[in-house]
C-alpha cells in the first residue's frame, strides 16, 4: 500500500478533483444580461433573474410559491416570521446542524429546544420529539442532512397532532425527495442555501418555498424591506430587512437547476461504485439505503467511523490523513450546536431565555444528546459533493485511499501532526 502521506510518502490522489461550482457559458452569458442591464439589485421587486428562477425552483421542489433571500440563514429566520413567531415561542431543533438552523430562532427571541439526531440518518430522530413539546411549543424544524431525510411521516403526523407548524431545513437537499414529494414542500415552508458549497450556488443566497400563499406573503415582506407582498391577500404589514437577492448573484441559477439532475445521477452512480468498495471494511459503516427517499440529492456524503474497528486509528488521524492522501473530507463537520465554539451563547443576550424562570436557561449546558455527540466528535466522516462529480475513477482514488490509511494504522499512532491538532480543535479556532 506504500507509506502515508502523512508520514511523508507518496499521496494516493495529486490531482483536484472536479472544481465546484462549475464555469459554463449559460451563467457567462446570464450574467452579462443582468450586468448590462443595470439592474443589479433586487428591484424592482423581485428581479427578472430571481422572479424567474424562485418560480421554477419551487415547482421542481413540489411547491407552488417560491422567493429568493439573500442567504440560507435568513430563509429560515423569514420562514419563522412567516409562522408568525412569538418572542418566548419553542422551537425544536436538532442538536447536530449547521449552527444557522438554529441562530435565527434565538434572534427573533424566541427558545431553540435541541432534541437529539436518529444514529441511522443522523437527522432530527422524530421518536424524541414528543417528550420535548411543551405548552410553548410553536414549531419543528428537521433539517434533512447529508443525502438523508428526517422522517418526514412522524414528523407531520405529530404536527397535526399537537398543531404545529414544521419548517423543513433543505440547506443540503436541493432536488431530494421524500416518498415521491420534493424537499421543502411537505412543511408549512422550507427553507435552502445556495452558499458557495451547495449543490446550486449563487456564492451567497437562499431561497423560501411554501404551499400557503399567506406565509409566502410574510416571507416577501420580512425580506422586501417590510413592503407589502406582490399579492397582498392577507395585508401583512410587519417591520422588515432587506435581504433581496440581487440579480447579479440570481442570473447563475436557473443553469444550474437545469443541470442539477444529470449531476445527481453521476454523484449518485459514483456514491454507488464507492460504497460498493468498502461495503465489508472493518471501521467503516456505511448508512443504510431508505426506500422512502425517492430521489436522492448527494449534498454532504458521510459514513461512521468506529476507531476499535480500525485498529484504534482515533478519527482526527484518520481524517487528517485522508487529507493529506489528496481526500477532501472532514470528521468535526458538525458539532451539537449547545457545545459549538460557534454558538458563544450569553443566556443574559436572549431574554426569553430568562422568562418566567429564576435563572435564565442555559443552552450550553442544559443539554447532552448523545448521538449528537457521537456523530460529532467519534463517528462521521464527511466527504464534499464535488468528490462524486467527477468519474469512477475519482471514487475509486477515495476509496484506494480509505483503504490505504486503514491498512497502515501503525504509522500513525503517536503521531503529533497540524493537521491532527487541527481536527480536534473547535472549528472556529482551526488554523488555516
Ligand atoms: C443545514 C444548514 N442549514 C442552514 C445553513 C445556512 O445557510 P447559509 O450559509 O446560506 O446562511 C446551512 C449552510 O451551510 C446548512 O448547511
Amino acid at each position: 500500500m506504500g507509506k502515508l502521506a502523512i508520514t511523508g510518502g507518496e499521496p494516493v490522489r495529486k490531482t483536484a478533483f472536479t472544481p465546484w461550482p462549475v464555469l459554463a457559458e449559460e451563467e457567462r452569458r446570464n450574467l452579462e444580461d443582468a450586468f448590462t442591464s443595470l439592474k443589479w439589485g433586487g428591484q424592482p421587486f423581485p428581479g427578472k433573474y430571481a422572479d424567474s428562477f424562485a418560480k421554477k425552483f419551487a415547482a421542481f421542489q413540489g411547491a407552488k410559491y417560491g422567493q429568493c433571500v439573500s442567504t440560507g440563514t435568513v430563509a429560515i429566520e423569514a420562514c419563522l416570521k412567516a409562522i408568525q413567531i412569538r418572542p418566548g415561542d419553542e422551537v425544536i431543533v436538532p442538536a447536530y446542524t449547521w449552527e444557522g438552523t438554529v441562530g435565527p430562532v434565538l434572534l427573533l427571541n424566541a427558545v431553540p429546544v435541541f432534541v437529539d439526531i436518529d444514529p441511522e440518518t443522523y437527522c432530527l430522530d422524530a421518536k424524541l420529539i414528543e417528550a420535548a413539546i411543551t405548552p410553548k411549543t410553536k414549531a419543528i424544524l428537521p433539517v434533512h442532512l447529508g443525502m438523508r431525510f428526517a422522517d418526514m411521516d412522524e414528523i407531520l403526523r405529530i404536527a397535526k397532532k399537537h398543531n404545529l407548524k414544521v419548517i423543513e431545513d433543505c440547506a443540503h437537499a436541493h432536488g431530494a425527495q421524500w416518498n415521491g414529494k420534493g424537499a421543502g414542500s411537505m412543511g408549512d415552508l422550507g427553507a435552502f442555501s445556495f452558499q458557495s458549497s451547495k449543490l446550486i450556488t449563487s456564492g451567497e443566497g437562499g431561497a423560501v418555498i411554501s404551499n400557503t400563499l399567506e406565509c409566502m406573503e410574510l416571507v416577501q415582506s420580512y425580506i422586501n424591506a417590510g413592503r407589502a407582498s406582490l399579492t397582498d391577500q392577507f395585508h401583512h404589514r410587519i417591520i422588515g430587512y432587506n435581504h433581496r437577492l440581487s440579480e447579479l448573484q440570481a442570473a447563475v441559477l436557473e443553469p444550474q437547476l437545469d443541470r442539477l439532475p444529470a449531476q445527481a445521477a453521476v454523484r449518485a452512480k459514483n456514491v454507488k461504485h464507492f460504497e460498493s468498495r468498502l461495503q465489508t471494511t472493518p471501521g467503516i459503516r456505511l448508512l443504510k439505503p431508505d426506500q422512502r427517499i425517492t430521489r436522492l440529492a448527494p449534498y454532504g456524503y458521510f459514513f461512521k467511523y468506529f476507531e476499535k474497528e480500525a485498529k484504534d486509528i482515533p478519527r482526527a488521524a484518520f481524517v487528517a490523513a485522508l487529507q493529506l492522501e489528496g481526500i477532501p473530507c472532514d470528521g468535526l463537520f458538525y458539532e451539537p450546536v449547545y457545545k459549538s465554539s460557534l454558538f458563544p451563547l450569553k443566556p443574559e443576550d436572549f431574554p426569553a431565555l430568562s422568562w418566567g424562570r429564576e435563572k435564565p436557561i442555559d443552552l450550553r449546558t442544559k443539554y447532552s444528546c448523545p448521538e449528537s455527540e457521537r456523530a460529532a466528535y467519534h463517528e462521521a466522516v464527511w466527504f464534499p459533493h464535488f468528490l462524486f462529480l467527477g468519474t469512477t475513477a475519482d471514487a475509486d482514488s477515495i476509496a484506494d485511499a480509505i483503504l490505504k490509511v486503514l491498512a497502515s494504522g501503525e504509522e500513525l499512532r503517536g503521531l503529533d501532526h497540524k493537521a491532527i491538532r487541527n481536527q480536534r480543535l473547535g472549528r472556529a479556532d482551526r488554523e488555516s
